[in-house]
């Protein structure tokens, strides 16, 4: 039972005595459990969420392009090699978002994506881990980041499919927290009569969520000294990239981030670019239309580097912000909320991940190519959509199959897919093809 003065006065101090009203309408264990769960708020920094100040006078963040790429490949594949092949990299996806705007009430990962073989986002993302372990010898660690608005479904399904293959004990389920969301006015509000409104505290949750569950411990225990970080909503993200994996290891990086030539100005995305000396993700809803224009004297474009989220980060960096207690802040957006009694609109509060990157001592850029890597599942229709992604990721088994030599004629609504146990990247596709048809002209589905 925490202490009710203290309680009191905390709540008190951040305009929420509110809540100690409603506490008391509560009875016995209701009340227990309601007022331990608002002694351990942090209330102060709900009441001040971040303010990042505008990023105005960007420089150039390191960024690998193409051509370094190119040319620093086998060096840094032979390095990512050894990573993978020492036990040295875990995979980490993060699965906690409550996938509002795909309008599903089940966990993203659940949703049936696959065109023909009909596999779930979970069993892709899942497979692609299981490819990469049977390539190098061992089961690579899968951590895999639940939230409470996820986290019992997805246990299930991965139980009710097997863990689509891995092997037992290797998909590491873990949740973050929570945060309440707030009114307008700044007070807490409730879900039900003694619970408060919260919501999963962002993907930045795996920061402190990867601390709690004992899961960090035991990656360095392990040996683990890199994380692949991958968002389950990017069908598309590869987890076996020894090119990723060989320059965090051989620029000694705290965190390695990909980029991606911006499709347009005004393309919704963070951008990596830096800020007093600090490399950092800049959002799109920091900038002005005018500001993401900008260019450096040579005639870049300041925010020419795009984030799709995919990251390498080092196990010790993350240790070392755990040691000297760094806590990401939280941002707040504006969001229709379903509270009780009655819905309203309000605060959501998140921590974001790439928030870390400032703290990084040495941070790396790698471009990419965005049609290799990035196939976003955000909205129910539309841009970012499942039909998209399937639409890129099919794009992307045609690009395979015709570099194999097979003429490819599609009509409009003919979708490729490709196991990722056949094969979860170009060069596997390339190694593996046995020549089994000379041309595909409609719709082609290749498992093993
Ligand atoms: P988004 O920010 O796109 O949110 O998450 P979302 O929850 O998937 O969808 P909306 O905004 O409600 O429609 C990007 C990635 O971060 C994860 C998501 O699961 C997704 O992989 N995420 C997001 C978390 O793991 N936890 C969170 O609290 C938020």
């Amino acid at each position: 039972m925490p202490d009710a003065f203290a309680l009191a006065d905390t709540l008190a101090k951040h305009g929420q005595t509110h809540l100690l009203e409603h506490a008391k309408t509560l009875d016995g264990d209701a009340r227990a459990a309601f007022c331990a769960r608002l002694a351990a708020i942090d209330w102060a920094e709900l009441q001040h969420p971040s303010e990042l100040p505008v990023a105005s006078a960007a420089a150039k963040s390191r960024v690998l392009d193409q051509a370094e790429r190119t040319r620093r490949a086998a060096e840094l594949t032979a390095r990512g090699e050894a990573a993978f092949t020492a036990g040295a990299v875990a995979v980490l996806m993060v699965a906690g978002g409550q996938g509002t705007r795909l309008g599903s009430s089940a966990p993203k990962g659940c949703y049936t994506i696959a065109p023909h073989s009909g596999k779930s986002i979970y069993q892709l993302q899942a497979e692609k881990v299981l490819s990469l372990s049977r390539r190098v010898g061992r089961a690579v660690p899968f951590l895999v980041m639940t939230s409470p608005a996820t986290d019992a479904e997805t246990r299930q399904f991965f139980a009710a499919h097997s863990d689509f293959g891995l092997a037992a004990g290797q998909a590491r389920f873990f949740s973050q927290g929570t945060v309440p969301s707030i009114a307008l006015d700044g007070k807490a509000l409730l879900a039900a009569p003694g619970k408060l409104l919260e919501n999963p505290d962002g993907h930045g949750g795996c920061h402190t969520a990867l601390v709690d569950s004992g899961n960090l411990a035991r990656l360095s225990k392990e040996g683990v000294r890199q994380i692949v970080y991958i968002q389950v909503d990017n069908i598309l993200a590869p987890v076996d990239d020894a090119l990723l994996v060989g320059l965090a290891e051989a620029e000694k990086a705290d965190v390695v981030s990909k980029v991606l030539e911006k499709a347009h100005p005004d393309e919704k995305l963070g951008h990596l670019v830096k800020v007093a000396g600090r490399d950092r993700i800049v959002e799109y809803t920091e900038l002005t239309p005018e500001q993401t224009r900008l260019r450096h004297p040579d005639g870049e474009v300041i925010y020419r580097w795009g984030s799709p989220a995919m990251h390498c980060w080092s196990v010790a960096f993350l240790d070392r912000l755990h040691q000297r207690g760094y806590k990401l802040p939280l941002h707040r957006s504006k969001k229709p909320l379903k509270a009780w009694p009655a819905e309203t609109t309000g605060w959501k509060n998140e921590r974001f991940i790439f928030d870390l990157v400032p703290e990084a001592d040495v941070s790396v850029g790698v471009v990419i190519e965005r049609g290799d890597e990035f196939a976003p599942v955000k909205n129910k229709d539309g841009d970012d959509s499942a039909v998209t992604a399937v639409q890129i990721a099919s794009a992307q088994y045609v690009g395979w199959l015709r570099a194999a030599g097979v003429r490819v004629e599609l009509p409009a609504n003919a979708r490729v897919e490709i196991s990722p146990l056949f094969a979860a990247t170009r060069e596997q596709f390339l190694a593996r093809w046995d020549k089994r048809v000379a041309a595909v002209t409609g719709d082609y589905y290749l498992e093993a």
